[in-house]
């Protein structure tokens, strides 16, 4: 990969998201969630009508899909956003809903789906420094990078922080599911510096990343 990559891995609401939009800021690089690609495919297939559930149909109905990804400047910082049959799903109401928060694990674990999201992922590389997000950022997507970061904290502190953001959403189920799956589970790559979040404010988090990648060069 040409760009350098920052990878950050975690549980969910382990505070991935800030800290690595944080980092994309201080450092001038594209912010990438790559769980908003799961959520769109999710959504999608979800007001097409189909059941998560069933897998093959699932797989059928993604080869019909339309998607890409476009880097965008928001606010002060560069984001790639996704897009799917030619339409930016709202990050609110329909990638965050009560309904795809408890069906994404569930298309994320059929193999040929992450199969064919794998490209997705590794392009924006070829145009763009990247701080990428998600589970398996680097353990399967961008094995190669020399700069990777893994996030946790303990449940009950997870849980408060999904809550305070006022979204219904399992973490306990959905990490369950991910960690368990046989296609790239959700781990901590032996060569990530592993943080617990759980007593960090997140400028701590920021300071502790920027200071790894300040002493790597
Ligand atoms: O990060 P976020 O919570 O938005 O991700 C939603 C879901 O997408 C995760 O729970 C996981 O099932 C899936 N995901 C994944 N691999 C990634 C990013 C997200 O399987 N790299």
């Amino acid at each position: 990969i040409p760009y350098p990559v920052i990878t950050i891995d975690g549980t969910t609401a382990s505070g991935k998201s800030t800290v690595a939009q944080e980092i994309a800021k201080a450092l001038g690089f594209t912010y990438f969630n790559t769980g908003a690609l799961y959520r769109a495919v999710t959504w999608r297939i979800l007001s097409l009508g189909y059941d998560v559930h069933d897998e093959e149909k699932v797989v059928e109905a993604c080869s019909r899909l339309k998607l890409r990804c476009a880097i965008q400047k928001i606010d002060s910082f560069y984001k790639a956003t996704v897009i799917l049959d030619e339409r930016v799903p709202d990050e609110k109401t329909d990638l965050r809903s009560a309904e795809v928060n408890a069906a994404v694990s569930i298309v994320a674990s059929y193999a040929r789906i992450r199969e064919w999201l794998l490209p997705f992922q590794r392009e924006l590389a070829y145009q763009t420094p990247l701080v990428v997000e998600g589970r398996d950022m680097g353990s399967v997507v961008f094995p190669e990078s020399p700069y990777k970061f893994f996030l946790d904290a303990q449940l009950e502190e997870r849980e408060k922080r999904r809550e305070k953001q006022g979204e219904k959403d399992d973490v306990e189920k959905r990490d369950r599911l991910d960690q368990s799956r046989s296609s790239a589970p959700l781990l901590c790559p032996a060569d990530a510096v592993r943080l617990d979040t759980t007593k960090l404010s997140i400028e701590k988090v920021v300071d502790k990343i920027l200071d790894v990648l300040w002493k790597k060069g």
